[in-house]
């Protein structure tokens, strides 16, 4: 097994599942915190990230295809996405359309109450054309405008930072293709973006 990368939570892997070539996301523990209370939270946290990149799945949106989970392990083994991360492939002369199915692909959760809960331009890959969402860890289901709003807050405010050169049109077509999707329904998450930044900004 070749490792990949050292992420935030976990280790990410090449590995192979039935002669695919697969992609194995191990939570490691960390030490400084209670040994068996950090085995329970990685358990609960590998065994939701299956479910919602699942679910995910079955609302149209594209994740990896989940091959198997270790609970006990803190395991993930799921289709390897051979692409690039938005992040390293969005620039000035293809954002339009981009940020507009990206805009979509959240909508298409919130739609049905996924709250992806890590929305970054890390956590989208990208083959050839196609969009796909990973990184569910910090996922739930939710039906509140607030828990809505807040995620796309988060998703904002990491492409603002990591996306300078796009604003404003980035975000605005984010938002765009946000609505397409979720109607009259969106504008109220929408307009309630704005009142958590303003309750947040002074804290
Ligand atoms: N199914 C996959 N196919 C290909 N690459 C993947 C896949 N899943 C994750 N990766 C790669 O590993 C990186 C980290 O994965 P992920 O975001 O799930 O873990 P993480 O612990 O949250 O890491 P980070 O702290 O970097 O966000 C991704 O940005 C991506 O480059
Ligand atoms: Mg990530």
């Amino acid at each position: 097994m070749k490792l990949l990368r050292r992420g935030a939570e976990a280790e990410l892997y090449e590995t192979e599942f039935e002669g695919k070539k697969a992609l194995l996301k191990k939570r490691v523990l960390k030490s400084y915190r209670h040994k068996e209370l950090d085995a329970e939270i990685s358990s609960s946290r590998t065994n939701l990230e299956a479910r919602l990149i699942v679910k995910a799945r079955t609302l149209g949106v594209k994740t990896p295809q989940v091959y198997s989970v270790d609970k006990e392990k803190h395991e993930i083994v799921m289709e390897f996405i051979d692409g690039e991360r938005a992040k390293d492939v969005l620039n000035k002369n293809n954002f339009i359309k981009i940020c507009e199915k990206i805009g979509q692909g959240i909508a298409k959760m919130h739609a049905f109450d996924l709250i992806h809960g890590d929305l970054t331009t890390s956590n989208i890959l990208m083959r050839s054309k196609e969009l796909f969402f990973i990184d569910f860890g910090l996922g739930k289901t939710s039906k509140k405008v607030e828990d809505k709003a807040v995620d796309l807050l988060v998703f904002k405010k990491t492409f603002e930072a990591t996306h300078a050169d796009l604003l404003p049109k980035g975000w605005e077509k984010i938002l765009a293709g946000y609505n397409r999707i979720m109607g009259t329904a969106g504008y109220a998450i929408v307009e309630h973006i704005a009142k958590v930044e303003k309750r947040t900004r002074y804290h």
